[in-house]
């Protein structure tokens, strides 16, 4: 039984809607599990043959990883917390068999963002805002934002937008090509089912292979992943990360020892 997932079948698509609206879809570890359960779930099942990802509610996609279950952590567990997510979710999502499209309904912010560009397609809501705030927290993305961000978008833009973590608007993720249509929210999933249906037209089989031959072109870099994990891991043993998660939990803007 899902508690923060809603997952319907409709058509041969699979709709996955994070449902914690009053964290703003925050990914605690429980969500991430149920994400987990429903991609294994979808993998042999023959009714899905397109996966659409969105958040409830009108406000966020999902507002990044839950800062209130890690502020606690230690270097070790931060590394694990990082690790543990990219082999569960969003490596599973990324190199799944079939298409994902993920439908930004509003904010898309550290693991947000990273979970939507975790899947294979992205169409925003004219009310959506990007970002990876994580440097203001003390910390950097750790599950997978700077590997993905940078291949979506180009080094320099990522950079602006990891050093000064500040959200971007729906208009410039198009310009950027973080996203590939903004529509308006009214609209949004029906936009992604039509491009879902469009492309059920096509051989499940030879996307699949589409899929694995694309990410296959990006594997240069994987070393990187393993780099980000390590080093979001070693930004919870600085006094930074305590200041900027405590900060956030207590309202305030954080000043940042640098240390
Ligand atoms: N984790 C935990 N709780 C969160 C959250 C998050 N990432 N984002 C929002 N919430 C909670 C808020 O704490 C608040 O809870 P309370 O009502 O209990 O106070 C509730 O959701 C509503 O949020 P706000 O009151 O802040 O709403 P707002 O409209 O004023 O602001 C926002 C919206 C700009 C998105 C703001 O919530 C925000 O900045 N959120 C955090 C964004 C962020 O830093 N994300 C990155 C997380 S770190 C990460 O993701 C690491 C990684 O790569 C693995």
């Amino acid at each position: 039984m899902m508690e923060h997932v809603i997952v319907e079948i409709n058509e041969g698509i699979a709709l996955v809607m994070i449902n914690r609206p009053k964290q703003l879809n925050a990914l605690n570890k429980q969500t991430l599990e149920e994400i987990a359960v429903a991609f294994e779930a979808f993998r042999d099942n023959n009714d899905v043959k397109v996966v659409i990802l969105t958040g409830s509610g009108e406000k966020a996609f999902v507002a990044g990883a839950d800062i209130k279950e890690f502020v606690d952590f230690n270097g070790e567990q931060g590394t694990e917390l990082a690790k543990t997510g990219h082999m569960t979710v969003f490596n599973i999502i990324e190199e799944f068999p079939k298409p994902v499209i993920a439908a930004v309904n509003g904010f898309a912010l550290g693991g947000g963002l990273e979970l939507a560009m975790s899947a294979h397609v992205r169409i925003a809501s004219t009310n959506a805002r990007m970002g990876l705030p994580e440097t203001s927290l003390g910390l950097i993305p750790g599950y997978g934002g700077t590997q993905r961000l940078p291949q979506l978008i180009g080094k320099g833009r990522a950079f602006e937008m990891l050093f000064s973590a500040k959200m971007i608007d729906a208009e410039t993720a198009l310009n950027y090509g973080l996203v590939n249509h903004v529509v308006a929210q009214e609209v949004l999933l029906e936009t992604a089912q039509k491009m879902a249906s469009s492309f059920m037209k096509n051989s499940i089989v030879a996307m699949g292979l589409a899929i694995e031959a694309v990410n296959a072109g990006m594997l240069e870099g994987a070393i990187g992943y393993d780099v980000e994990v390590q080093a979001f891991g070693d930004c919870f043993e600085t006094e930074d990360f305590k200041e900027g998660t405590t900060a956030f939990l207590e309202k305030r803007k954080p000043t940042f020892p640098g240390a």
